[in-house]
């Protein structure tokens, strides 16, 4: 075998989720539960949007005179939290349920997650998010996807809260992957802006963090990551002003699982620094993930850009629309950053921890985070640059504009 640098880095894509795109889609429901062996079903969704746009109870109907059983657990809360997943295991043993249907976005889907290795599980399901163990079993799993955000329909992963010390982690495992998605982009009219913005932000991020790398010949990759941090940043500002805009719910829609199936990541490495610093922040501040991301990128971008200054460059002649000065790669960069910061600004998102959380943040808080972000100070994060606890400290404190 004769393995040149410059080869496309080996990869396994596996993205069996079946997914049922378009109006009218959650009619079919019940016929998906069924063909995926359910009959006593688990209806799992959050706060109230499911409530008030009465997408719960058509789906109860539809389950209904499908002749599936249906047992109903609401109040999963954006960053979902350790305590819903419990509740959700014991009523899923008590009712004999075998099934997990989630409507809503990744706080239900994640929640679904856990609580579907949760139920066939021993031990205590937290066991996983800490990595003593890995989930052998899950129940199985469909969802109806309400925002286009996390990429948690299609993703092999789950990020749980525990509110015993806020500890925000996230566990991923092949088989936590939904058998189907229903993703009729009308259902996404009620989300309110903000919400729609941080979906796109850290639907770009999911990309973004694949698209950041020192792998060589990844063309098609990079084009198709290209095409959609493009489609993204087109569709946003037509939806922001036209919330019924079909199709550019759709692209968004859509947009959102495939940034994180894996497809915008074959043949490159994965950074996600940006994702495990904001984590941090969601868990002690209960912040917005999406826009969490917003307020670290910039920080993140210009301390690590002269890593590898032409990605940079690229990003900022390809996606941000600046024209290159080859004289001045290192200015072309900077200058993509910033037309970065002045479309999270356009949107809606922060682009500082300040702006993020409202006040500002403590060094002895930001400490705290750099203590969580680095599991103790024991290892390192990000691959376009491998961080340690001081860079951490520093791009949180640039974040913070202490630095
Ligand atoms: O709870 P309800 O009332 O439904 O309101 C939700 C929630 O307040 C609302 N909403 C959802 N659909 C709506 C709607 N409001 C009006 N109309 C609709 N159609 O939106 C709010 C946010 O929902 P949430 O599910 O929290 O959003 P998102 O999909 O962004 O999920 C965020 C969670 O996913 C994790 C994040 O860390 C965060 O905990 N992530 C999960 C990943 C994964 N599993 O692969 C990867 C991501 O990087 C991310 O970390
Ligand atoms: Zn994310």
């Amino acid at each position: 075998m004769v393995v040149n640098e410059t080869d496309m880095k080996d990869f396994i894509y596996y993205a069996p989720t079946e997914v049922v795109f378009g109006k009218c889609s959650e009619e079919q429901v019940a016929s998906l539960v069924k063909k995926y062996g359910g009959h006593k079903v688990l209806v799992h969704y959050g706060g109230g949007s499911a409530v008030r746009s009465g997408l719960l109870d058509k789906i109860c109907g539809i389950l209904k005179e499908g002749g599936i059983e249906a047992v109903l657990l609401g109040g999963v809360v954006p960053n979902p939290r350790l305590s819903k997943v419990h509740e959700g295991i014991e009523l899923c043993r008590r009712e004999g349920v075998d099934f997990i249907l989630s409507i809503g976005g990744g706080s239900v889907i994640d929640s679904a997650k856990a609580i579907a290795c949760g139920v066939l599980y021993e031990g205590e399901v937290w066991d996983f998010y800490e990595g003593k163990a890995d989930a052998a079993a899950y129940l199985p799993m469909g969802c109806v996807l309400t925002i286009p955000a996390a990429g948690s329909e299609m993703s092999d992963s789950s990020v749980i809260t525990n509110e015993d010390g806020d500890i925000k982690t996230g566990y991923s495992n092949n088989l936590s992957r939904q058998k189907f998605a229903i993703m009729n982009p009308e259902r996404t009219y009620t989300l309110p802006p903000y919400q729609t913005a941080a979906g796109v932000t850290d639907i770009m991020m999911h990309t973004m963090e694949r698209y950041f790398s020192h792998d060589d010949d990844m063309t098609l990759t990079d084009a198709v990551a290209e095409a959609l941090l493009c489609t993204m940043k087109d569709s946003i500002f037509t939806v922001l002003k036209d919330p019924r805009n079909y199709r550019a719910r759709a692209q968004i829609m859509w947009g959102g699982s495939i940034a994180h199936n894996d497809l915008t990541g074959c043949g490159t490495t994965g950074d996600w620094a940006t994702h495990q610093l904001e984590h941090e922040l969601s868990a002690m501040f209960d912040a917005t993930h999406g826009a969490g991301l917003a307020a670290i990128w910039p920080s993140w971008a210009r301390y690590v850009y002269r890593e590898n200054v032409g990605r940079f460059v690229r990003f900022a002649v390809n996606v941000m629309g600046i024209r290159n000065d080859y004289t001045d790669p290192e200015g072309t960069a900077l200058k993509g950053i910033e037309a970065m910061e002045r479309f999270y600004h356009a949107i809606g998102m922060p682009t500082s921890i300040q702006e993020l959380i409202g006040k500002d943040i403590t060094e002895a808080e930001i400490e705290e985070m750099v203590e969580k972000c680095t599991h103790g100070y024991t290892c390192t994060q990000g691959r376009f640059k491998v961080l340690s606890a001081d860079d951490i400290r520093r791009i949180y404190l640039m974040a913070a504009g202490l630095m």
